[in-house]
């Protein structure tokens, strides 16, 4: 068994939840990307399990489709030797009318630990924290046009792992913003670690008044792409579309897909790309941009998302007593290992 370095122990970090992105500080944002960054060691082993939060159960929750997410969190349980059931939304009580909060008693009462919720309507998850309190953790994997605060900690982690130091950098958020999540997220992210936000999209895709979260908003793309460090491409929500808030996406393509053409024309020279997922190929983005593993950083934020998953339910589901305790065992491990 290979060593890694030690789990972090001591920070700053009390939560049991992860609602939002607009409440966590600078110093809890570091802490979980210090964590991420330790357990993105692990990733890279033959054997990737740790016993870490062995006997902890967790409950994903998707009462909308997911592929990353999900996945991703069921992947970060595992490695930690927690057990993660997939609670299936279309087979369950919920079809025959049980309310969240209801199915959510039902899952504590059978011992579990954490939820991580994705729901359409926004602010499921503040409501499940008023009912349960500390009883269990709740984590956000994404409730309506809200948050996804799980998302935006893991384009952090990505950009931070290439470019370390994003103060200054112009990151330019391009695609559907009104009914995007991922926007929300990533503005109060980027913008803790001094970037420089702009957002492009046609005006009816713009939410009002979002120059408030202090980013800038343009509705033509040339004058937002130029000299951007980076581009973080959304995905056309085509399900939450309402009728006529675009006269046609054959001229969203035209207006605002992200091509080489316009990457090379407008952005920096070394300009970086990414893209939450699922893409759109050919819509919000072209595909030979996607593809490139030169400017492309959409790979590396699906792994990036393991690690922030397991940073999270580790801080979550550990009190910092334990996270010590664990260091201490970690920092031993790795003592007896290098002597063998
Ligand atoms: N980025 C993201 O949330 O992807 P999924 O919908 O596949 O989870």
């Amino acid at each position: 068994m290979a060593s890694h370095p030690p789990l972090p122990g001591n920070g700053v970090w009390n939560r049991r939840h992860v609602i939002d992105s607009a409440s966590l500080t600078l110093d809890e944002v570091e802490e979980v990307l210090r964590t991420a960054k330790s357990f993105s060691h692990i990733l890279s082993r033959p054997v990737k399990k740790i016993p870490t939060l062995r006997g902890k159960v967790v409950v994903n929750m998707f009462y909308e489709n997911s592929t990353r997410t999900r996945t991703s969190f069921e992947l970060a349980a595992q490695y930690l030797s927690a057990d993660a059931i997939n609670f299936s939304v279309s087979t369950s009580s919920v079809k025959k009318g049980e309310s969240l909060i209801d199915t959510a008693e039902t899952l504590a009462a059978m011992g579990t630990d954490a939820v991580v919720i994705r729901h359409a309507s926004s602010g499921v998850c503040q409501q499940l924290v008023n009912y349960f309190g500390d009883r269990i953790c709740v984590l956000n994997a994404g409730d309506g046009y809200h948050d996804h605060p799980t998302q935006g900690l893991l384009d952090l982690f990505s950009l931070k792992e290439r470019l370390d130091d994003i103060s200054g950098k112009k990151i330019v958020i391009v695609g559907d913003i009104l009914h995007s999540r991922v926007a929300r997220s990533n503005i109060h992210l980027l913008k803790l670690f001094g970037a420089n936000v702009h957002l492009v999209a046609p005006s009816t895709l713009l939410p009002m008044q979002i120059e408030a979260l202090g980013c800038t908003a343009h509705t033509n793309i040339e004058e937002a792409l130029q000299d951007a460090d980076v581009v973080m491409c959304l995905r056309m929500q085509m399900e939450r579309q309402r009728a006529g808030l675009i006269p046609a996406m054959r001229e969203y393509i035209r207006f605002y897909s992200i091509t080489h053409e316009r990457l090379q024309k407008f952005c920096k020279p070394d300009v970086l790309v990414m893209h939450p997922g699922p893409m759109n190929r050919g819509v919000e983005i072209a595909s030979d941009v996607a593809d490139n593993k030169e400017i492309s950083l959409i790979t590396n934020q699906v792994t990036s998302g393991v690690a922030i998953r397991m940073a999270l339910l580790y801080l979550c589901l550990s009190t910092p007593a334990e996270r010590s305790g664990l260091e201490r065992f970690q920092a031993d491990l790795n003592e007896r290992m290098a002597a063998v």
